[in-house]
């Protein structure tokens, strides 16, 4: 089924009327179509979601999506789909409400500005499993809203100083099974709502007392199989309401702490790490 312009959004009303009241959560709803992508609509985790299905492709940049505005469509996903090489452009114009954007076991190298681009009031962002090597520093600037970003399983070298800025209200950072070997000093400077960290599985040689200094409200910290061989335990300080610490498998300390041992902690890691 093909919509022009002018039949698109009473079509879409109508659909999504009759879908809403036949589908039950996570079951396919209706399809409709468009020469780019075929676009499925579920129903999902209590809202309207924007469902890339298999055959949906975008092989080029600055590809948008061609559906019809709707303010009720709150999630966006796709998963396993080896075609979306890009993310699409200009979201907002189409989904201005999305609270949820997940694509996930795909192809995706970059992220940009343009990619997230006023999407005020998302509050999740999955990208977990792509082939994402470089973010911008400004690709998340509009986020204000956002709580939960999924970055692990890519490929990033390295995290710089601007990149999280502007995700003030961010709670999980999931940066885990990348090939990280540098972060920068002040990458975590603005996020003093952060809850979780992970830093696992990645390539950090030494962690610095700098780091996570102004994450007080921090509550698991993962940095599990890394090559760490020089740890500063000062960064783990002032932080009442820290929970758990995972160090196993790394160069120079071999050990987790729940609440409980972190007074013997800096003992371990001093006559260790040094
Ligand atoms: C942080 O991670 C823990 C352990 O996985 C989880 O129980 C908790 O809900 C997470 N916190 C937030 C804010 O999601």
């Amino acid at each position: 089924m093909k919509l022009t312009k002018n039949v698109g959004i009473p079509v879409i009303a109508v659909i999504l009327i009759i879908s809403f009241n036949n589908v039950r959560p996570g079951e396919a709803a209706t399809v409709s179509g468009s020469s780019q992508n075929v676009i499925w609509y579920f129903f999902k985790m209590k809202f309207w979601t924007f469902w890339f299905n298999s055959d949906a492709e975008i092989s080029e940049i600055d590809v948008q999506i061609s559906a019809s505005k709707s303010e009720c469509v709150k999630g966006l996903v796709s998963k396993n789909n080896k075609k979306i090489i890009y993310l699409p452009t200009r979201v907002y114009e189409k989904f201005p409400n999305l609270i949820g954007y997940e694509i996930k076991n795909g192809v995706v190298k970059t992220i940009e500005y343009k990619h997230f681009e006023k999407l005020t009031e998302l509050q999740l962002i999955d990208l977990f499993d792509n082939y994402i090597s470089t973010i911008s520093n400004d690709a998340f600037k509009d986020l204000t809203k956002l709580k939960s970003l999924n970055l692990a399983d890519n490929v990033l070298k390295s995290i710089d100083r601007y990149t999280f800025d502007s995700v003030k209200n961010l709670r999980n950072l999931y940066l885990h099974k990348n090939q990280i070997k540098s972060v920068s000093i002040y990458a975590f400077d603005f996020l003093t709502e952060l809850r979780n960290i992970s830093l696992s599985n990645n390539k950090l040689e030494s962690w610095n007392g700098d780091y996570l200094s102004e994450n007080k409200k921090l509550e698991y910290i993962w940095l599990e199989s890394n090559k760490i061989k020089d740890l500063n335990p000062t960064s783990f300080d002032g932080k009442s309401n820290l929970k758990y610490i995972d160090l196993q498998n790394n160069q120079c300390i071999d050990n987790f702490y729940y609440t409980a041992s972190f007074s013997s902690m800096k003992e371990k890691i001093q006559a260790s790490c040094q």
